[in-house]
């Protein structure tokens, strides 16, 4: 017989002891035990994202190490873990695992809705079965709490006879649409919860609720260990082309690890034990749900753009290996189309567009940015491509929300205020900064309208325009040990990811026939959505002139809308019609999409500079 040797892996600051077989690679590893690995090559040593402190015992560093790190960084330790195998017990410590510092600050808010989760617990305390009784366990039970023929799974039946006999016949039993869930020992009525989840193709967020009260217990949010193999959800899909059933096999693992992560640091915070979590909801877009659920996204990413699945979906948490009660029900939230998911029904639920009176534009700002407008009467929904610029990827020193990133940025005539994440040293830009970014340098007029930086001879600050590589213009941020730039091709990502949103809002004025006046509230879904400054975005021309007034920064609308089908069946009902009520549109398939694109491209004049 072979034995597999295995290692200590200890992964620091948490000091979480792992054990890894030899041979494997150490990217592949982290990534199946849910660590969401930084990474825009999923693994094949060329985007020298995946860095690692090695602080004891590095081996020298290899070609594609040498062009990633510095000389003082691999005298430090640093490497890349994709390059790693496993062949020793390792120390190792992994920057960016740590939650985004905004998605969990967003997340803690409370719903006011009423009690009605589906899920029921009661303590019996059975008849004993004599010779006057000869009922089966199951009868007894029916018959106990008179509530209509039960089903039992085999689990719970295989448990039952030793459960009953040595509790004294005292026992709690679960259920939800008459389907037994559990039989516990003695009385646990009190213990009894559920989770609401959002699967980002960024972000994974999580949020535990008690089921007998309502109230919000723990919030968690963790980059999603998927964000290993690409950036959006199309690298996802392109794995799964390349690999097959495998990839298929890899990308479902790596987001239930996420999830079961997610689910643990909920438990631990609240003192829950998972198997009194009885009811899970899940939102996501549908690659990512296609994903979860071993489901083959690949005709998504072509046109026509064909999901497999859009109806909503229950499964028992087994099923999904999600670390729940193993019967407890999960509810898999609906989607609309290819692009329009399971992330904006929930929003449009919680937002309520579906029952307004006035118009309403509800934009949730990603990798792929969506738009719905509209009212009671007719809502059109539509999905762009903003790309990953805002989540920080190809902007030279772009980096997510967490401690460092420049978040925000004021700029006069001389000088730049810059708020950092964490109030520490300038890491890099995430989202937000960029769009401030972009907004101050348009109104001081260093950027012109076509996205050109330009140098103006009365303005002290244009000083910070430097020659960059290739001789092209870049604006410097930050000139601390490490200088940040922004560059003329980071003005260019900007400039396609809010085209796209521009472009997107539109057409879905022209096409739903409203006027800019007519709408009367626009919502800004997702954690970016919250941060962003609104008059930046009206700066750089992302959303056309609406009036700061009606522009409403609306948080995590999906993880919103899966607390309120978490806790009440009828929203779960209610949200099962926007499948139908919303209508689709392809923006691609327009004829004028492309000119309508270029033209949001451009950053809108300021009169005061004319
Ligand atoms: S270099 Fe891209 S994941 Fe390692």
């Amino acid at each position: 017989m072979v034995i597999e040797k295995t290692y200590n892996i200890i992964i620091l600051p948490q000091k979480k002891r792992l054990k890894a077989k030899e041979g494997e690679n150490l990217f592949h590893f982290l990534v199946r035990q849910g660590y969401p690995v930084p990474s825009a090559c999923g693994g094949m040593g060329t985007c020298g994202k995946c860095r690692v402190l090695l602080p004891e015992g590095a081996r020298a560093p290899t070609e594609s190490e040498r062009v990633h790190l510095t000389e003082a960084e691999l005298e430090a330790g640093w490497r890349l873990l994709c390059i790693q195998h496993i062949d020793r017990a390792l120390v190792l410590e992994i920057p960016e695992v740590e939650e985004s510092v905004r998605a969990k600050e967003l997340l803690n808010k409370v719903l006011r809705i009423p009690l009605d989760s589906g899920v029921k617990k009661a303590y019996l305390e059975l008849p004993k079965p004599g010779q006057e009784d000869q009922r089966p366990d199951t009868v007894r039970f029916q018959e106990e709490l008179g509530e209509g023929r039960l089903t039992f799974p085999l689990q719970v039946l295989k448990k039952a006879p030793n459960l009953l006999r040595k509790g004294d016949f005292k026992v709690t039993v679960t259920w939800a649409a008459n389907h037994v869930l559990d039989l516990e020992p003695g009385d646990t009525t009190r213990a009894q919860y559920g989770v609401a989840i959002d699967i980002g193709t960024t972000t994974l967020a999580g949020y535990l609720l008690s089921l007998n009260t309502g109230v919000e217990l723990a919030v968690r949010s963790q980059m999603n260990p998927q964000r290993s193999f690409g950036d959006d959800v199309i690298s996802r899909i392109k794995r799964v082309h390349e690999q097959g059933e495998a990839g298929l096999r890899e990308l479902q693992k790596a987001v239930t690890s996420g999830i079961n992560m997610v689910i643990k640091h909920l438990c631990q915070a609240a003192r829950v034990s998972p198997v009194h979590i009885y009811k899970a909801t899940v939102a996501g877009n549908p690659t990512m749900i296609h994903l979860f659920t071993g489901i083959d996204p690949s005709n998504i990413d072509h046109s026509p753009f064909i999901p497999v699945l859009r109806d909503s979906l229950i499964l028992p948490a087994l099923e999904l290996g999600l670390d729940m009660n193993p019967q407890g029900q999960v509810h898999i939230l609906p989607s609309i189309s290819g692009y329009v998911g399971a992330d904006i029904t929930a929003g449009i639920l919680y937002t309520r567009l579906h029952q307004a009176e006035g118009i309403q534009l509800f934009v949730d700002i990603g990798t792929n940015a969506e738009i719905v407008l509209g009212n009671k009467d007719r809502l059109l929904a539509c999905s762009t491509p903003a790309g990953p610029a805002f989540e920080g990827a190809r902007i030279k020193y772009g980096m997510g929300a967490l401690p460092g990133a420049v978040a925000h940025v004021l700029l006069n005539d001389r000088d730049l205020k810059l708020e950092i994440i964490g109030d520490g040293v300038p890491k890099g830009i995430c989202g937000s900064g960029l769009i401030d970014l972009g907004g101050e340098l348009c109104k001081v007029g260093l950027i012109n309208e076509r996205g050109n930086f330009g140098r103006r001879v009365d303005l002290p600050i244009s000083e910070r325009i430097h020659q960059g590589e290739k001789g092209q213009l870049q604006f410097l941020v930050s000139d601390g040990s490490k200088p940040i730039y922004l560059t003329q091709q980071d003005v260019r990502e900007l400039q396609l990811a809010k085209g796209a949103i521009r472009s997107g809002v539109e057409i879905a004025l022209r096409e739903l026939g409203v006027t800019l006046n007519e709408v009367e509230m626009v919502y800004l879904a997702g954690a970016f959505g919250s941060y962003v400054s609104r008059e930046s975005v009206l700066r750089i021309g992302m959303l056309p002139e609406f009036p700061l007034s009606k522009i409403k920064p609306a948080g995590n609308t999906a993880g919103q809308g899966a607390k309120l089908c978490l806790l009440n069946r009828g929203k779960w009902e209610e949200i099962q019609g926007l499948t139908e009520q919303v209508e689709y549109f392809e923006l691609s398939y327009l004829k004028d999409f492309s000119r309508v694109f270029m033209e949001s491209m451009h950053f809108p004049r300021h009169p005061h500079l004319e």
